[in-house]
């Protein structure tokens, strides 16, 4: 396939099962006023009909949009994401789904983030994305390469687009945080905790060591259904939305968003208590996962390696456990535990050779 003349940007992308993210870099090196974007990994069938109808009887699609809603229309489809999730229907993030790691979800996810990112009308992406452990082989890394890799003619919030992505390398998740923070030589490894995925990554320098890639499915999500739980209790129904505003306020010492009851409010302490006991109840499993995974005799487990990186939004509510279970060891939590492996992803896409863009 020939290569086109459109301005370029290499990107590094993540389907996370909560959130997806983009980050991008411009070839022609230009800045950018913002170069990272994520979005809930959520996709929902739009109907822009029924929106108009709610606006002013003359009102056009870009007159009633409001920062963070989005509309992408592709293939005789209309999806809503961000914001405007509520207003459409049949909402799917696609949980339980390997195919959503290459499907038209990634796929939509994908495109509106590149949305909103990049201003002009047409563009490249040159592409570096990941798979879980768990779903990490050689036919699922060509599926999804060979998936994402099109010439895509959408319309994004009521401007045509065209999008030519080229996905170059499929990596682990967590791959990322080691080709952003790790070495060329020594002895490292990774944990990354996201909402329902929980990945180990081991390397010797950049070169991962596959008996030591384990993936199990834990993670803030037993959190989110806890809060949910507790909500019950009290005959109030808490959107997956609502908890994590709650967890996120729980993670930076932020005053709880009410949780409104028929004669009151719950109690903020009440809340932390429910997530205290539920990270708790993750001790057990994740100790016995990361002791298991990275035992050696005669010594502490992970003390094969020099520095272990602990990344992923679950690093915020985790730390502790890891920690205490990996004691003797060297571990980095990274700072924007959430955003690492997609600006790993994306200076993979920028170190990549040229040969790696060219699709067969
Ligand atoms: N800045 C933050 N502060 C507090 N919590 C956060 C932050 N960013 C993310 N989280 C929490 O961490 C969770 C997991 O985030 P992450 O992006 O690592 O998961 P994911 O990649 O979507 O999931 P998976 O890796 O399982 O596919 C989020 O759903 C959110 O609740
Ligand atoms: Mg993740």
């Amino acid at each position: 396939m020939q290569s086109s003349s459109y301005p370029r940007y290499y990107a590094g992308f993540e389907v996370g099962s909560g959130i997806s993210g983009l980050k991008v870099i411009p070839v022609d090196g230009l800045p950018m006023g913002q170069d990272l974007v994520t979005l809930p990994s959520f996709l929902a069938d739009g109907d822009i009909s029924l929106l108009l109808k709610s606006g002013d009887t003359d009102a056009t699609l870009s007159s009633i949009l409001q920062p963070g809603d989005y509309v992408l229309s592709w293939q005789d489809r209309t999806y809503f994401l961000g914001n405007l999730l509520a207003h459409g229907t049949y909402r799917d993030n696609a949980f339980n789904d390997e195919r959503r790691y290459w499907s038209d979800h990634a796929q939509m996810l994908l495109l509106c983030l590149a949305c909103i990112l990049i201003p002009e009308r047409c563009f490249e992406l040159r592409l570096v994305t990941a798979l879980p452990v768990s779903l990490y082989n050689r036919e699922r890394r060509q599926l999804v390469r060979h998936a994402l890799s099109q010439t895509y003619h959408v319309t994004f919030n009521g401007r045509e687009r065209e999008v030519i992505v080229r996905c170059g390398y499929v990596a682990m998740e967590g791959q990322g945080i080691l080709i952003h923070y790790g070495d060329e030589t020594s002895e490292q490894a990774v944990i990354d905790i996201g909402e329902r995925t929980t990945d180990l990554i081991a390397a010797s320098g950049q070169r991962l060591i596959g008996r030591l890639c384990k993936g199990d499915q834990f993670g803030v999500g037993q959190l989110v259904e806890d809060l949910q739980q507790m909500g019950l209790e009290h005959r109030r129904k808490i959107t997956t939305e609502k908890a994590h505003a709650l967890l996120q306020a729980y993670a930076h010492q932020q005053p709880y968003p009410p949780i409104k009851t028929a004669n009151g409010h719950l109690a903020a302490e009440h809340i932390t208590t429910t997530i205290e006991q539920s990270i708790q109840r993750l001790a057990r499993p994740l100790s016995s996962f990361l002791a298991g995974a990275w035992n050696v005799e005669e010594a502490p487990p992970g003390s094969q390696f020099d520095t272990i990186y602990l990344g992923g939004g679950g690093a915020y509510y985790f730390e502790k456990i890891v920690r205490a279970t990996l004691q003797d060891c060297h571990i980095i939590t990274i700072p924007e535990p959430q955003d690492a492996n997609i600006c790993g992803y994306a200076d993979l896409a920028q170190a990549l050779d040229e040969d790696r863009w060219e699709m067969h």
